[in-house]
This record gives C-alpha cells, sequence and structure tokens, in this order.
C-alpha cells in the first residue's frame, strides 16, 4: 500500500490505495487547500488507519470546480458587508463529483464555527459510519443554500474562528480514527481513556521514581492492584470535580450518589 502525498490542485489524490473489499472508513475532504493535510494523513494514527486498512482520505480540491477564467470560489455578499463568501456552484459540483466515485452515500459534515459543538460522543457516532465526507471552507462563511441543499451536518470545533475548517477537519478524522476498532493497539487502546466514560484520565507515571524530589505515589510501585484501580479511580473523580466540574455535574446525574 502507498501513501503518496497530496499537492497543490491535484483533482482527486487519494493517500491511500488499498484494495476496497476491507472494511475501511472512507473520508472524502473537499478543501482550497489539500496540502494542509499531507503531513497530517502520512503521521501516527491517521497513518496507521490508513496502513491497517481501516480508514482511506480522498482529498478534493474545490477550486479544480472553478469554471470561470479567474478560478473563483468565493465572492462579495449579497447585501453589504466585509469579507467574501464561499459560492454554492463549486462546493455542489465538487461533492456530485465526490459523491459519484463510490456506491456508498457518505454521511455529509461541513466545518464552521456556527455547527454543533464537536465531542467524543460524535466521534463514536461517526467511527461507526461506512464514508464521511467534510468539507472545509475559507473565507468569511459558506452561502446559506451551501447547508440548506447539501443538508450536512454542520460541527464546530469550538467557540473561535479559525482561519478556514481544515484544522477543524483534522481534529474530527483523529478523534474518529483513532476509534476504529484495530487501529490503536493493546497497549494504547482508548477504553479508559479522557471521556470514554464521562471522567477525565487519571494521573500517569513514568520512570524515574524520584524526579527532582517529586515522587511516584506509593500505592502504584505497590504491585496491588485493587488498590491501584481504587486509587485511580478516586483520583479521575477528583481530577473532573476539580477541573471540568461540568462533566462531573453530568458524570453525578448518570450515577447519584458516586461522589468522593
Ligand atoms: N471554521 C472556522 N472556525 C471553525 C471552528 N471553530 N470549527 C469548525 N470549523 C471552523
Amino acid at each position: 500500500m502507498t501513501i503518496g502525498v497530496a499537492v497543490g490542485s491535484q483533482t482527486h489524490v487519494s493517500l491511500n490505495h488499498h484494495p476496497s473489499i476491507t472494511m475501511s472508513l472512507r473520508f472524502d475532504i473537499l478543501t482550497l487547500f489539500p496540502e494542509m493535510f499531507s503531513s497530517f494523513l502520512t503521521t501516527s494514527i491517521p497513518k496507521r488507519a490508513a496502513e491497517k486498512g481501516k480508514a482511506d482520505y480522498h482529498l478534493t480540491n474545490i477550486r479544480d470546480f472553478a469554471t470561470d477564467a479567474h478560478l473563483s470560489v468565493d465572492d462579495k455578499p449579497f447585501g453589504g458587508g466585509p469579507g467574501m463568501v464561499m459560492m454554492c456552484q463549486t462546493i455542489f459540483d465538487a461533492v456530485d463529483a465526490v459523491e459519484k466515485q463510490d456506491q456508498q452515500p457518505p454521511t455529509r459534515i461541513l466545518l464552521t464555527p456556527q455547527g454543533s459543538r464537536f465531542d467524543q460522543k460524535m466521534a463514536e457516532d461517526l467511527a461507526k459510519r461506512p464514508r464521511l465526507l467534510l468539507i472545509a471552507g475559507r473565507y468569511e462563511g459558506f452561502d446559506q443554500r451551501i447547508s440548506d441543499g447539501l443538508k450536512p451536518i454542520e460541527l464546530s470545533i469550538g467557540d473561535y474562528v479559525l482561519s478556514g475548517g481544515e484544522l477543524a477537519a483534522m481534529v474530527v478524522i483523529d478523534a474518529v480514527v483513532r476509534l476504529l476498532p484495530g487501529v490503536l493497539g493493546a497497549e494504547d487502546g482508548a477504553a479508559d481513556e479522557t471521556f470514554a466514560d464521562g471522567l477525565i484520565e487519571h494521573p500517569q507515571y513514568t520512570r524515574p521514581r524520584d524526579f527532582r524530589g517529586m515522587l511516584v505515589p506509593d500505592v502504584l510501585l505497590s504491585g496491588n492492584h485493587s488498590a491501584i484501580a481504587k486509587w485511580r479511580l478516586e483520583q479521575r473523580k477528583l481530577k473532573t470535580k476539580e477541573k471540568r466540574p461540568d462533566l462531573w455535574a453530568q458524570y453525578e446525574e448518570k450515577q447519584p450518589g458516586s461522589g468522593t
């Protein structure tokens, strides 16, 4: 299997060419900057997911669907105002072309600061789907008819405005591929990570036992597995209560009487 590097405005760049007989989550990414994804998709867990045949990534440059001499993808907003708006035609044509490449219809996702807040639960939901089409925009935003016509799930990665949806698309891809069965090994499994059950992770320590006078808690060196498990759960509750009162409130609601 080869993982190539997407450059410039190549029309349909696939980073992965393994046979499609395997159960692989297909990601189609529509962007004006496919090159932003090259190192991300060819590094670490997203790369491993592709190598193991669990995910494949197809990048499409929206500008390849521009029809005028200037290869325009945006225009001034009707009604006036600052900035430029992503036009319908290039995005609709790109979506049509990409969707035809595979029989499986995708779940369409539009990355926008106006979308629902992306979280672990959504990542788990998306990881169960066979195909995801991510649309990353630039400029001041999208023509409203892109949302009205394509009816995508609109996702935001947080209440701040990025220069484009690409980083948000990478966040979604990363959170999803690490959940695909067989992508993480047993040694780095996702099951007991932060958010898996509504609590943040317990503190972790590695060698040395004494670093500049800061010691590893004795219980972790005791070899007593039930004492370690008890300590870790207590720590997770304490940390969640202290650092994420919002998560702690949800956790308590689900499991009354679970307080520390
Ligand atoms: N595009 C610009 N800002 C964004 C955000 N916070 N989330 C998703 N897409 C975006």
